[in-house]
């Protein structure tokens, strides 16, 4: 099982939460890409595709939102999950910050099945007018490695794999049959479900 992850972010503090989420994949087992979402490469063979941004005034990062307009497509028929990164507090911790509504169109857009906000880093030395004021009250890093792990397992636990869904073998009854055994999660994914078989 292969999982790609896509990041968009201006210093640095969501590719490192990148590399987090791919790194607890691969502890589990997968195969993980992690990928700056400037690059133009295609999504490929990705079971899952995990794509982040930066949260800046509200919106996320250029990039994230680029790789997700051009790859429409494609990520409509690949299970999603979106994350954001920004706030310079713990808020992000108990994992109930929503998505801002930007980030909340492009997950109805795509039919992503999750997202989730993450605590950010912003450097004492922040480069940038904006940055460096702000930087001067909550310069600091709130990515948590374990609040990471621990939305990846969940992903792992809603994530059904194509092949207990639509058994290639399987007659269109009998697939309804195992349709009706396998317990769906309640969940917002679309292209893994027996309805659209
Ligand atoms: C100018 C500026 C604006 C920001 N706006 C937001 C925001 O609207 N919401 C938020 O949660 N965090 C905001 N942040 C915090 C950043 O999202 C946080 O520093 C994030 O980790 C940056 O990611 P990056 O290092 O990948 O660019 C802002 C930071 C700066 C410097």
């Amino acid at each position: 099982m292969k999982v790609l992850v896509v990041y968009g972010s201006k210093r640095g503090g969501t590719a490192g939460l990148a590399g987090m989420i791919g790194g607890a994949f691969q502890r589990a087992g997968w195969t993980a890409e992690v990928r700056n979402a400037e690059a133009s490469d295609p999504i490929s063979d990705a079971d899952i595709v995990v794509i982040g941004g930066a949260l800046y005034m509200n919106r996320w990062h250029r990039a994230a939102r680029g790789f997700a307009r051009r790859h429409r497509g494609g990520l409509r028929s690949v299970p999603v999950w979106l994350f954001s990164s920004g706030p310079l507090d713990d808020t992000a911790r108990q994992g109930s910050l929503a998505a801002v509504p930007q980030v909340q169109s492009i997950a109805a857009d795509l039919d992503a099945r999750g997202h989730m906000t993450f605590g950010g880093r912003l450097e004492a030395d922040a480069r940038g007018l904006l940055a460096r004021s702000m930087a001067k009250q909550r310069s600091g890093d709130w990515r948590d490695a374990t609040h990471v792990a621990e939305w990846v397992h969940q992903i792992l636990h809603d994530f059904i794999p194509v092949e207990i869904v639509l058994p290639a073998a399987r007659t269109a009854p009998a697939a309804a049959e195992v349709a009706a055994e396998v317990a769906i999660p309640p969940q917002r994914g679309r292209s893994r479900t027996v309805a659209e078989a």
